[in-house]
């Protein structure tokens, strides 16, 4: 029951990535039931997963057919693996054209969103890189945002673009929760100086911008990563699902580093859930001290 999205300005810095792997992780070792709505129209994520034949197999199952209702939300619906359903859309600047011409549709559009969370453990938005009204919208409804940055100077550019987008577009800071410092490269000094500039950076948001989010540990950029993606395979398929031995053995040293990240974020939301629980205010019992009438 929570809306998580990953973002970044910048294109193809691993927003889909990341969130695929994150939605994999979730239903495969966390056991929990997971939607990815493609924000995009691309809808990638459907590659990243082996399945792009469903973006071209029918064309009305947008999500645009259940926000008109010609689509019931089952209908809209692709399961990709156990669990874990993906949702594709149509044109993203038609969608945006919409949302800001016709009030209703911001409505539609968070009512949909509303019954999706009611009913799975785990709505992820995948975004396209531009910075449209569907974006703002919907960046503004996540509860909590990944900011994803590849570790070049691009990348920290990135960081930077998409730090202002929020303070012009008025989208909070502090949902910004996690940043992931993307395709580290070891034994190379640009990406290690990246890094480094990205913690000093967000460093500096924090004391001017209030941006308080924990940085990741890094993701390595890995040829097997992208091998695997045009396989249809993600690192958190089972093992036997991988034809060669060195796909495998890869694959697994990627999912160990992912699980590593992704402890991290299961620790901070632990940190976050009792901070929050502390926070609640204790219901002031109303004692009612009627005098009889006599
Ligand atoms: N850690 C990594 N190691 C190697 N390749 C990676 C890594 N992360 C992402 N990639 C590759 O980078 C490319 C872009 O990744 P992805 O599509 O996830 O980015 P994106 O931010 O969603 O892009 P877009 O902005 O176009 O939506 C892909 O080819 C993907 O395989
Ligand atoms: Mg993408």
């Amino acid at each position: 029951m929570a809306i998580i999205s990953t973002y970044c300005k910048k294109g193809g810095v691993g927003k889909t990535t990341f969130i695929g792997y994150l939605a994999h992780y979730l239903t495969e070792v966390k056991k929990k039931t997971v939607l990815v709505i493609s924000i995009d129209d691309q809808n990638s994520i459907f590659t990243l997963f082996g399945r792009q034949d469903l973006v071209t197999a029918r064309n009305d199952d947008y999500l645009e057919y259940l926000m008109v209702g010609q689509r019931t939300f089952d209908e809209v619906l692709h399961e990709v693996r156990e669990n874990l359903y993906l949702i594709k859309t149509l044109n993203t600047d038609a969608l945006s054209t919409e949302l800001i011409t016709k009030r209703p549709t911001e409505k539609i559009l968070f009512n949909i969103i509303d019954v999706y969370n009611e009913n799975f453990d785990y709505v992820l938005l995948d975004f396209p890189p531009s910075s449209c009204r569907a974006t703002e919208v919907l960046l503004d409804y996540s509860d909590r945002i990944i900011l994803i940055i590849s570790l070049d100077s691009m990348g920290i550019d990135g960081f930077i673009n998409t730090i202002q987008f929020f303070v012009d577009q008025d989208i909070p800071i502090s949902k910004i929760q996690y940043i992931l410092p993307n395709k580290f490269i070891a034994n190379r000094r640009a990406p290690k100086d990246s890094l480094q500039t990205l913690d000093k950076q967000a460093k500096e948001f924090s004391r001017t911008m209030g941006l308080n989010a924990l940085i990741l540990p890094y993701f390595s950029e890995k040829s097997t990563i992208q091998n695997i993606q045009t396989q249809g395979k993600t690192p958190f398929d089972k093992n036997e699902v991988f034809e060669t031995r060195y796909d495998l053995t890869e694959t697994l040293k990627v999912r160990k580093e992912l699980l590593g990240i992704f402890k991290s974020v299961d620790e901070h939301e632990e940190k976050l859930s009792k901070k929050a629980a502390a926070q609640e205010q204790p219901q002031e019992k109303v004692v009612l001290n009627l005098k009889k009438k006599k």
